[in-house]
């Protein structure tokens, strides 16, 4: 089990190792519109366990680019331990 923390108000939720984190994010208020990994409102910044979550997409490559700190939440899985996000 993995647990995302949300910086702004501290707010922890557990989401299983392996399953999206989409649905705790929006539940915690991060906006999403496409959900494909297109349009980039999902975007969060992860501060802390960035190992803790899958692969960047080729999704998420496209969007971000070539850098090491911003994921797109619709796009991303928990692989387990805790990620810290910011939004
Ligand atoms: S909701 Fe569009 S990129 Fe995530």
């Amino acid at each position: 089990m993995g647990k995302l923390v949300f910086d702004h108000s501290q707010e922890e939720v557990e989401v299983a190792d392996g399953e999206p984190i989409a649905t705790a994010c929006e539940e915690a208020g991060v906006p999403f519109a496409c959900t494909e990994g297109v349009c980039g409102t999902c975007v969060v910044e992860v501060v802390d366990g960035m190992s803790n979550l899958s692969p960047f997409t080729q999704e998420e490559k496209d969007f971000l680019g070539d850098q090491d700190k911003e994921r797109l939440a619709c796009q991303c899985k928990m692989r387990s331990g805790t990620v810290k996000l910011k939004f």
